[in-house]
């Protein structure tokens, strides 16, 4: 059940030495952190100052695109469950639902499947600019560098409070992101790219992008797409995950979106966050066998390694997403090809599941955990991994770029701090020091 929001409600502050009181404001379940000014105990004239280092208990934005209940495993985009939008829903279709709050009924689908159609082809010199990335680039600085690069041409984009500006970006965005990200694949393979083909559909012309060779004709494996456009919808949004944050905070100072959802790139890129999922796959390939599970259960549990693909900040639950994903990974294994990594991650779980250092943090399976063994199924290597992730995440950030920009209560992103450092003092001559 969706929690409801507590009513409106205020909490007196009682000073415990000089007995002085106030009263504070609760509004939606929170307290508006700038009450606290009119306390003077604080380090400066700003009075008393809220610390919450990482965000663990601070709210940034009202938002109404996606829901989380971490305790009940409760996952929705503007109301619908992500199991139910991943069984009967289409990526651009999520898309729609995620940037505009409904779902689209059959024409506004159309026309919106029209407009990423007519932007899905990329400028010719972003080839060129690829080619010039040295080989051992990381897929993610690539699709970040081509990112932030794309906003070069577009140089409207800086007019990020005109509201039919951001949509036509938005567009942008949405439609040239996969032709990055089979870019960027082609460019480690050093093949030469395969251009859209928006005639097919969104997720058939990536696939087609990604797979096909140059000139030859192409058939898109059915369980393929089905995977693809199921992993895209799953890694859509998250609320204010770390780089959706990211994206904010940078889109805050009201610079082009190229460039804050390139920012968003590099945080979704740490292995802490969407890296965890090529992190997973070589952790995987690293235990090698069942019988290796324990010894490496051991090294986490006494903090050498990390379980990457479990916990999670919000969910203490299984994450919806991974129980998706887990149910999907045989729909494209071949049936002929058991994957033994798959055996080795349902052993890991298993075992992990029973561990009270696992149950006693409430540590599950969180979406990266299975979602590698997909996307290595279908031919990619773990370095594409994270690529994937953001090119599904590409509606959820520039979802929260709109809503962020629409906020009458959103400033530039300006967080205070505690000074620990030296109080003023003189500059010493160079013989003094
Ligand atoms: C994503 O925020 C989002 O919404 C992210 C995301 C999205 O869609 O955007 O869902 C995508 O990033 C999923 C998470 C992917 N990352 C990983 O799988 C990396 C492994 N997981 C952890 O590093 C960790 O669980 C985090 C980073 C995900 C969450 O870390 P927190 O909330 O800061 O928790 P913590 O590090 O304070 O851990 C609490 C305790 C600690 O033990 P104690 O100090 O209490 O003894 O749990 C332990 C941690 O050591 N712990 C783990 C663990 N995760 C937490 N121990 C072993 N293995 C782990 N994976």
């Amino acid at each position: 059940m969706t929690s409801v929001q507590p009513a409106d409600d205020s909490l007196s502050i009682e000073h415990s030495t000089s007995g002085k009181k106030w009263e504070l404001h609760v509004e939606d379940g929170c307290l508006r952190a700038t009450q606290l000014r009119q306390i003077p105990l604080g380090q400066t004239d700003l009075g008393l100052l809220s610390y919450d280092p990482a965000f663990l208990n601070t709210a940034s934005c009202r938002s109404a695109i996606t829901f989380i209940d971490g305790e009940a495993g409760i996952l929705d985009y503007r109301g619908y469950s992500i199991e139910d939008l991943a069984e009967t829903a289409t990526y651009p279709e999520v898309c729609f639902l995620l940037l505009n709050g409904e779902l689209p009924n059959e024409s506004e689908l159309a026309s919106f499947e029209a407009e990423l159609a007519e932007e899905a082809v990329l400028p010719a010199d972003m080839i060129e600019l690829f080619a010039a990335f040295p080989d051992n680039m990381h897929p993610m600085t690539m699709l970040a560098s081509g990112l932030a690069s794309l906003g070069a041409k577009y140089p409207e984009a800086d007019q990020v409070l005109d509201e039919a500006n951001r949509k036509r970006q938005i567009i942008r965005l949405l439609a040239k992101t996969p032709a990055l990200a089979a870019l960027v694949w082609r460019r480690t393979q050093n093949d030469s790219p395969v251009g859209a083909s928006p005639d097919k559909g969104f997720i058939a012309s990536f696939l087609r992008m990604l797979l096909a060779n140059p000139g030859e004709d192409f058939e898109v494996e059915d369980s393929f797409a089905r995977a693809m456009d199921a992993l895209l919808t799953l890694h859509a949004d998250h609320e204010q995950n770390c780089s959706t944050n990211a994206v904010r905070a940078v889109a805050s100072s009201h610079v082009n979106p190229y460039s804050a959802v390139a920012a968003g790139c590099f945080a979704l890129h740490g292995p802490l966050h969407g890296g965890a999922n090529q992190a997973v796959l070589e952790m995987l390939e690293e235990i090698g066998t069942i019988e290796a599970i324990p010894d490496f259960l051991e090294a986490c549990k006494c903090g050498d390694r990390r379980l990457m693909g479990f916990g999670h900040r919000v969910y203490k639950n299984y994450d919806p997403r991974a129980k998706v994903i887990s149910g999907l990974v045989e729909s494209v294994l071949d049936a002929g090809q058991p994957d033994p990594r798959l055996e080795i991650a349902r052993a890991l779980e298993a075992i992990a599941r029973e561990d009270d250092y696992f149950v006693s943090r409430k540590l599950f399976p969180n979406v990266d955990f299975y979602s590698g063994i997909l996307y290595s199924s279908m031919g990619f290597p773990p370095s594409m991994f994270t690529v994937f992730f953001a090119v599904g995440r590409m509606v959820g950030w520039l979802a929260h770029w709109d809503e962020m920009l629409r906020d009458p209560e959103q400033k530039i992103a300006r967080p205070r701090q505690i000074y620990t450092g030296h109080s003023r003092r003189e500059v010493p001559k160079m013989a003094n020091r």
